[in-house]
């Protein structure tokens, strides 16, 4: 909702000039917010009122570029869109603004994203497609073709589903959510030939789809809406569907709810693990089992209850199961 008064506020900004300094700080500034506006109006503000040094990027102004994203309070922002009465309302009258990845500060709010657009290139984020060089119609895409997209095209490059992203963070192989969801995005367009080799790319331990953990930071991330783990499970779905899902132990884990679930109608956690890492790789996981058992958080196999719904649940499996994967049943 809007704010309908000018109101004094403080901002709390990460500055920080890899040339010359050792250590980022935070400087406060008093600024009186206009109803209506957004953050990009205050790093306006700031860098003409205050402080001319400071730096941030910003192009379009109206959320199409995706160069503003920042964090206000540690929620991934487009500065330009989103506004300060709407950020106050969640977090108080106390706004802290930092770059979306203080590891990579290159100055104040301006990171190097360079490892961002490297995996998004890696994924071929265009038509991979022989052309007719003199067509003599138009290559119409019917309106079914075009939803199998899912919005996918809507993304801005702003890199903030890829900054929040906790796999991201730890293994930094990961394509991570963008260039997941525009592999995605091309694999589901039906004037591309290139569906193989992008899945063969994210079908990877690593780098991979498998790595994701599933934790819906990119949605709640993403200024667009367009829902990048969305995309990276019609990317599982793709890679089954292709038969290229690989008898790994990340395929294995993703698979073996089944098993469990026509057993039992509930998920065995203890079989999931030991289907995945098989009867050796489990015993690594025994002191933590012992815990676990003794805190009632799991159970012993042989007293795993039986949904009372079983045979209904099992016909539901089977209708579900399109899966298609080598060396697993
Ligand atoms: S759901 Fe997956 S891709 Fe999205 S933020 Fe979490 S780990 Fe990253
Ligand atoms: S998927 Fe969304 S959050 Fe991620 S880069 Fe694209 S627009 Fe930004
Ligand atoms: S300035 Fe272009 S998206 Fe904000």
């Amino acid at each position: 909702m809007a704010n309908i008064e000018a109101k004094k506020m403080t901002f709390k900004v990460f500055r920080f000039n890899s040339e010359s300094d050792v250590l980022p700080h935070y400087k406060n500034y008093e600024i009186e917010v206009q109803p209506g506006e957004v953050i990009l109006d205050i790093l306006n503000r700031i860098k003409w009122e205050h402080d001319g040094s400071f730096s941030y990027r910003r192009s379009c102004r109206h959320g199409i570029c995706g160069s503003c994203a920042v964090k206000v309070n540690g929620k991934a922002t487009l500065a330009c869109k989103d506004r300060v009465s709407d950020l106050t309302e969640i977090f108080g009258d106390e706004l802290v603004i930092e770059p979306q990845d203080k590891k990579r500060v290159i100055k104040d709010m301006v990171i190097d994203k360079k490892d961002f657009w490297k995996k998004y290139d890696a994924v071929q984020p265009y038509l991979n497609s022989v052309i007719d060089e003199a067509p003599t119609a138009e290559n119409i895409v019917s309106i079914e073709d075009a939803e199998k997209i899912d919005e996918a095209d809507y993304c801005i490059q702003c890199g903030n589903c890829y900054y929040s992203c906790p796999a991201v963070n730890v293994n930094e192989d990961y394509l991570g959510p963008a260039a997941l969801a525009i592999a995605y995005r091309f694999n589901a367009d039906i004037r591309d030939d290139g569906k193989r080799e992008r899945l063969d790319t994210v079908n990877k331990i690593g780098p991979g789809i498998w790595d994701c953990v599933k934790c819906f930071e990119c949605a709640e991330a993403c200024p667009k809406e367009l829902d990048p783990i969305g995309k990276i499970t019609k990317l599982h779905q793709q890679v089954f569907e292709e038969g290229m899902a690989e008898n790994n132990v990340a395929v294995r884990h993703a698979v073996g709810f089944k098993p469990s679930i026509v057993k039992h109608g509930l998920l065995d956690e203890g079989e999931l693990v030991r289907y995945s890492e098989g009867n050796i790789g489990v015993l690594k996981h025994v002191p933590v089992a012992i815990k676990m058992l003794k805190k009632g958080k799991i159970i012993m196999p042989w007293n795993m209850p039986k949904s009372k719904n079983l045979d209904e649940i099992k016909k539901l499996v089977e209708i579900s199961s399109t899966a298609k994967f080598k060396g697993i049943k």
